[in-house]
């Protein structure tokens, strides 16, 4: 494994759409073992793969787990929001855009169909936190930052 370089805001291939996965393979698994990485190190929650510099649709969220301190790592890879509903309001930040939080809104639960690092199927459902993590990350995939959904007080 290998600690790779976070892209920064400014950088444009931050706001290009990332590429379908089609290839279930050593390279993508190293590409996700990386990203696990690079994301504990920056002490970050979720984490996606054009942060690293790769415009393919593979994403990587520390969900909350109830009951437990330890959170769980889940790999999403080509995901597509089925569903979603209710909003939620919530300070967020990331790896990418340093020293910068504001408010984002969001919905509170959103639905998942994505593939795992095998190519296998699923489907998840998330709510408050985690429906946060998943679609931040997601939105990385279509050049989307956080800062695009800021809730300006006032408004
Ligand atoms: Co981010």
């Amino acid at each position: 494994m290998a600690i790779r370089d976070i892209v920064k805001d400014g950088d444009p291939l931050l706001r290009k759409h990332s590429r379908d996965v089609d290839k279930f393979d050593g390279k993508l698994h190293a590409l996700l073992n990386d990203m696990l990485q690079t994301m504990r190190i920056a002490d970050g929650v979720g984490i996606a793969a054009p942060q690293v510099g790769i415009l393919r649709k593979a994403v990587i969220c520390e969900l909350e787990v109830e009951g437990s301190e330890e959170g769980e790592i889940l790999e999403m890879i080509n995901p597509v929001i089925t569903a979603k509903s209710g909003e939620q309001v919530g300070m967020e930040g990331c790896l990418s855009v340093p020293g910068k939080h504001c408010e984002v809104l969001r919905p509170e639960k959103v639905s998942v169909e994505f593939q795992d690092r095998f190519g296998a199927k699923h489907s998840r459902t998330f709510v408050g936190f985690n429906a946060v993590v998943a679609s931040h990350e997601i939105d990385h995939l279509s050049g989307i930052l956080f800062y695009d959904k800021e809730v300006k007080e006032g408004k």
